[in-house]
Formats: structure tokens, sequence, C-alpha cells
């Protein structure tokens, strides 16, 4: 099948960006032929490019820096500003009624300050990146104490559960694996969670961590809380990556910044007849439609997932005010629906 090469890579990829990185090398090895792998190999990126290590945001900014501001309107001199508290949003709920939103979730992704990013990290140091987290993670209390997971060793059903749950991540993503982001799968990858699966920790995927905080329901409120607590627990263990610029700095430059996404699976049997239109209002209300096993999936039975799409440049408090307050609006819209 050939795919109509339309990323921003391609778009931003210029004689003259090609030009002055021209033998350029991060710290971690990592050049622009690197960051652009997975993009050549799957003409249907959106993307196309990861970052190997947090200076490949500098070293490389030729070629990063206008993708970041078509993605996320984020320029040269804008700063971010992080807003974790729960106390900003704006309701409890993001569906007061309790009868269109099925489920909620909202995870953050992080890379430890000092190592390569999933395309870029060597096998000694992912596994030493998931001892560390495994570490931190261990004095964990209450209702955030849980067990690690190593994908290694895992049985196949057991695995498929977690996946088919929502709660694990899928294997052989080909954007991850054309970027290098699968060398040496499963070594070094696994999950943490709480004994009610409301706290989770996925452990080198695209970023070394994304911490997940989920339930069923739809108290956005209880989730984001959660999610903050664990955040702040780690912080104190693990030192992030970082800039004023760029938030927290993810391998895929569309998570940079709060590295948040605040989802729901909704119920939009009426508006889900016409994707193409769903999708054109969830743009007007800055929200992204995927299905309901994720990225590049479909709905099933009208449940779609809605997610914040802006995650630079924006608070996570504010992004999620934003989740509120479109999902509002969609579940009015699904009501008046014929
Ligand atoms: P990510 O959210 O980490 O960017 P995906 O879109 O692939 O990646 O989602 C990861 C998993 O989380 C998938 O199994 C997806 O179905 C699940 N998920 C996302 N949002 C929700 C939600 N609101 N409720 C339940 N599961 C969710
Ligand atoms: N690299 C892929 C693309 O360009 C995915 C981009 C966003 N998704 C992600 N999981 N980072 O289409």
């Amino acid at each position: 099948m050939s795919h109509e090469h339309k990323s921003l890579m391609k778009k931003h990829l210029t004689e003259e960006v090609k030009k002055k990185l021209k033998g350029v090398k991060t710290p971690h090895g990592f050049t622009v032929e690197d960051a652009i792998r997975s993009g050549v190999a799957n003409e249907d990126s959106s993307v196309g490019v990861y970052a190997g290590d947090e200076e490949s945001y500098t070293l490389l900014a030729p070629l990063f820096d206008p993708i970041i501001f078509e993605y996320h309107g984020h320029g040269v001199n804008d700063m971010h500003r992080a807003d974790l508290d729960a106390a900003k949003l704006e309701a409890d709920s993001l569906d007061p009624d309790g009868t269109y939103v099925v489920s909620t979730r909202i995870r953050v992704g992080r890379n430890l300050r000092g190592y390569g990013f999933a395309p870029a990290i060597t096998r000694e140091h992912r596994r030493e990146v998931e001892r560390r987290v495994v570490e931190s993670l261990r004095e964990f209390d209450g209702d955030l104490a849980g067990t690690y997971y190593p994908l290694e060793g895992m049985d196949e059903a057991t695995r498929m559960k977690l996946v088919a749950d929502h709660f694990l991540f899928k294997k052989g993503d080909r954007f991850l694996e054309a970027g290098g982001a699968n060398r040496d799968w499963p070594e070094g990858r696994g999950i943490f969670h709480s004994a009610d699966k409301r706290f989770l920790v996925w452990v080198n995927e695209e970023d070394e961590l994304r911490i997940i905080s989920m339930q069923e329901g739809a108290n956005v409120r209880e989730v984001f809380s959660r999610l903050s607590r664990a955040i702040d627990m780690l912080q104190r263990q693990l030192q992030f990556a970082y800039s004023d610029h760029l938030g927290y700095l993810s391998s895929c430059p569309t998570n940079l910044g709060t590295a948040m996404r605040a989802s729901v699976h909704v119920k939009l049997p009426k508006l889900g007849k016409d994707e193409a239109r769903l999708k054109r209002i969830a743009k007007e209300l800055k929200l992204s439609v995927r299905g309901v096993d994720g990225e590049h999936s479909e709905s099933k039975g009208g449940v779609y997932d809605i997610s914040n799409k802006q995650r630079l440049g924006i608070s996570e408090a504010e992004a999620v005010n934003l989740l509120i307050r479109g999902v509002g609006t969609l579940i009015m819209l699904e009501k008046c629906e014929a």
C-alpha cells in the first residue's frame, strides 16, 4: 500500500535544515538520520520524528522547532509551566449524569535526566532505568502500593489480558520499531500496578516512564489527584528530563510539555455515525479522537477515546479543564442528535 508522504518531518526537513544538521551528533550519538528513521519507514506518519535524548531538542532544533511550533503552537521563545493542582479543576466529574463516560484515564510521560531516550538508550542503561524506577516504586504505600511485573517471562495469556483490559501497552508499534525504540524487546520493559489497577507505571516503552491514573466512571478530580500525588512522590526520588521552554522532555515531540494525555472512553453512538464530522467537532474543541484500544485503533459500539490534543504551553490543570468543557459539549451534542 502506498501512502502520501504528509508528515511534519517531510514538510520541515528542508535542504537548508539538512545542511545545518550535517555531522551533528548528540551526547548519546543521535543524529538527524536517526531522528527521521521512523517517518522515512512509515510514510503514513503524522509527525515522523523522535528525539534520542534531551539534547536532541537543542542540537537538532532546526528540525524539531518548526515541528513543535506546528503541532503545539509553541514558539522558540515560549515558556512552559506545570500545574498539577487538582483544586484548579473546574468540576469533579466529566459527566454529572454518569451515563456517557465509561472510564477516565490520565497519563504522563517522563524520562530520566542523563540517559538516552527509547530510540537511543543503551541496553545497560535501559536495565539501570528499570532498576531505579522499580526501586522508587517499592517505597509507595497505601492505595499507591503495588507490584512490578516485567514483560520478560510474563505468560502470554496474562499479557494479552492486561492489553485487552486497557492496562498495558501493545507490542510492536511499527512507528517505534522503525525509530529504534523497540530494541532488545521485551528486556527492561514492564508494568507496575496497584492492587486495584488505578495507579500504573509503564517502564521503558515509548518513554522511560508512563505514569498512569485511571478508573471507571467520570470522576476526573479523583483521577487527577491520584496522578499528581504519584508524580510528586516519584519526583522526590528521580530527576526527570525537563526544560523551562519545552517542559517534560519526551521521545515524541507530540508529548512535550505536560507529556499528559487525559482521556475518557465516552459513548457517542449518534455522533459516531459520521466519524469525519465527529473529528471536525473535536478539533474545534482542541480534542483528539481515538478508538477504544488506543492510538491507531477503531471505535467499538460507538465508544470513543477523547483526549486533549495540546500538551505543551498549557498546564496540566488547564488541559484537563479543556477536556471537561469539551466532553461536556460533545455529550450535549450527542443528546441533541436525532
Ligand atoms: P497513550 O494513552 O499512552 O498515549 P494509547 O492511546 O495507546 O496510549 O492508550 C493506551 C491504553 O490506554 C489503551 O489500551 C487504551 O484503550 C487505554 N485507555 C486510554 N484512555 C482510556 C480511558 N479513558 N479508559 C480506559 N482505557 C483507556
Ligand atoms: N510517530 C508516529 C507518527 O508520526 C506517532 C506520533 C504520535 N504518537 C505517539 N504515540 N507518539 O505518526
